[in-house]
């Protein structure tokens, strides 16, 4: 049976000075390995916030966060080790080249292969030939490819990405979506991808609204649609 993560009747707010800024209650959402998600919604909505949560990362003002592993369930220490996280910003090491920048992870687990596991999965997003060049030397492009071999170079069960092409062109951007999609198809990862992009969410098997406090499922609104336009093409 496939891992995932259950989050149970979750709320979040943050405590401003006098003022609590609340961003959802009571929400409940599970994320199973193997599957794809998408969560839009507007600027400030409280997606990045819920990402941190889903991945373990941050801790919910209230409601519980679970990870059930082979049909047990493991406290969030086990979660964290399970993930990579592909930040909006990239966050890759100035100082390390790409081959390296990738390689860290499987260093501080102790991983001898680190290297040679690390140019396995520069070559897998297209950039063997920027090995040696520091993040500064990349364009926003080929970093975020970097990013993508350094969160899946573990191979890990679930995959997070924030915002993965908003500072990218049409063609980056479907390059990239391409590459992070066919990546955790072949390592049977769960994604999780906040995007403003419609056009990413859609390749995603469910799609999330979050929108003033809540979650809305629209896989289902989504898949009556694409019947609906069949339907009109067939007539
Ligand atoms: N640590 C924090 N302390 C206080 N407020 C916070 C904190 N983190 C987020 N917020 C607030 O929570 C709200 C939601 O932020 P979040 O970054 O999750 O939104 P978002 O949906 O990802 O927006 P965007 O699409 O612009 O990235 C914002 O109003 C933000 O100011
Ligand atoms: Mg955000």
């Amino acid at each position: 049976m496939s891992s995932y993560i259950e989050l149970k009747n979750i709320s979040q707010s943050f405590q401003l000075n006098e003022s609590t800024v609340t961003l959802f209650n009571d929400l409940n959402l599970s994320i199973f390995q193997g599957e794809s998600y998408a969560i839009t919604g507007p600027s400030g909505a409280g997606k990045s916030s819920l990402l941190m949560l889903i991945s373990g990362l941050e801790k919910p003002t209230a409601g519980q966060v679970a990870y059930v592993k082979a049909e047990q369930r493991k406290t969030l220490d086990f979660l964290r080790a399970d993930i990579g996280f592909i930040f909006q910003q990239f966050h890759l090491l100035p100082e390390l080249t790409a081959l390296n920048n990738v390689a860290l992870p499987l260093k501080l687990r102790g991983d001898k292969q680190a290297i040679n596991k690390a140019l396995v999965w520069l070559d897998k997003v297209g950039l063997s030939q920027r090995k040696n060049h520091k993040p500064s030397e990349l364009s926003g492009g080929e970093q975020q490819r970097v990013a993508i071999a350094r969160a899946l170079v573990f191979e890990p069960n679930f995959i997070f990405a924030d915002e993965p092409t908003g500072n990218l062109d049409q063609k980056s951007a479907t390059e990239i979506a391409d590459i992070l999609f066919a990546c955790c198809q072949e390592n049977n990862s769960g994604l999780v991808v906040v995007t403003h992009s419609a056009v990413l969410a859609q390749r995603a098997q469910h799609t999330f609204l979050l929108a003033d406090g809540s979650l809305m499922d629209c896989s289902m609104a989504e898949a009556h649609n694409k019947q609906e336009s069949n339907e009109m093409f067939r007539v």
